[in-house]
């Protein structure tokens, strides 16, 4: 069980060039719950990152805390996967070698994470391409063992900054697809930044919105949206449009 709790969240940065702060975030307060897949979506530098890596427990809050469970997020932790834009997988393992590889570092037994992880290999279309390596694979399909490789962990919580980003139009949707797939099978906690709305409203329960920097909460809205979710009926559906139009009206006000 993982509950997230955010209270008065800030995040100043002492730019070394300038000399000057930065204010990434500034008083950020929100919860998650088990289960849930919430979309974080906002404007470019609005601190989307910071606030995630301070999740992830990879920088320290200025102000403000985190909790999971009641427990404050004091450092990275194993209940916390991180699937980022720009990730690496470790070139010298095969792609099944980097999918155990955090089951092998908990001591798994050697059949035990294969099991595992051809298990998430599977999940992400990737059954085929166990004993490759990462330098043979596609953008696409080097982001789906990044999203294995987080999944094998079997995190409470998945924090994934704008995973899909590097890679074609068409594979990320493919990508979307499989991910609420998975998440409606699965039903980890995602949290999930973009800066894109159509995605953040397509794979989310509830979708926070950001105010360019530095960013505070300005909305949240419910996905009221019926699952499977599926691209090819939902960018022709009514209410679909309707929220991206609402979202994209907060994050890029005319
Ligand atoms: N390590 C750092 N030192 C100084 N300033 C930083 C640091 N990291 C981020 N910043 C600043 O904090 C602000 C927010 O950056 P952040 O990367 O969190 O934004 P973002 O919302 O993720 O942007 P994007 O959508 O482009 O990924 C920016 O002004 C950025 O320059
Ligand atoms: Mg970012």
């Amino acid at each position: 069980m993982k509950n997230l709790i955010i209270r008065g969240l800030s995040k100043t940065y002492l730019d070394p060039y300038a000399g000057a702060h930065v204010t990434a975030i500034a008083d950020v307060s929100l919860e998650v719950v088990q289960g849930e897949f919430v979309s974080i979506v906002g404007p470019s530098g609005c601190g989307k990152s910071t606030l995630l890596n301070m999740i992830a427990g990879f920088i320290p809050p200025s102000r403000g805390e985190i909790l999971l469970d009641g427990r404050s997020v004091k450092g990275p932790g194993p209940d916390r996967g991180v699937v980022f834009q720009s990730f690496a997988l470790f070139p010298w393992k095969t792609v099944l070698g980097n999918v155990t590889f955090g089951p092998k570092m908990r001591g798994v037994p050697r059949e035990e994470r294969e099991r595992i992880g051809r298990e998430y290999l599977g999940l992400v279309g990737l059954a085929g391409a166990a004993g490759r390596y990462p330098a043979e694979l596609s953008g696409g399909m080097q982001q789906r063992v990044g999203v294995a490789r987080a999944l094998a962990n079997s995190p409470d919580l998945l924090l994934m900054d704008e995973p899909f980003a590097s890679v074609d139009a068409q594979t990320r949707m493919t990508l979307q697809e499989e991910l609420t797939r998975i998440w409606q099978e699965r039903r980890p906690t995602i949290l999930f930044v973009t800066h894109d709305v159509e995605e953040a409203v397509f794979l989310a329960n509830r979708v926070i919105v950001l105010s360019s920097a530095p960013g505070r909460v300005l909305a949240e809205l419910p996905v009221p949206l019926p699952r499977p979710r599926v691209w090819a009926p939902l960018v022709e559906d009514r209410d679909f449009k309707a929220l991206v139009a609402r979202v994209l009206g907060m994050v890029r006000p005319a």
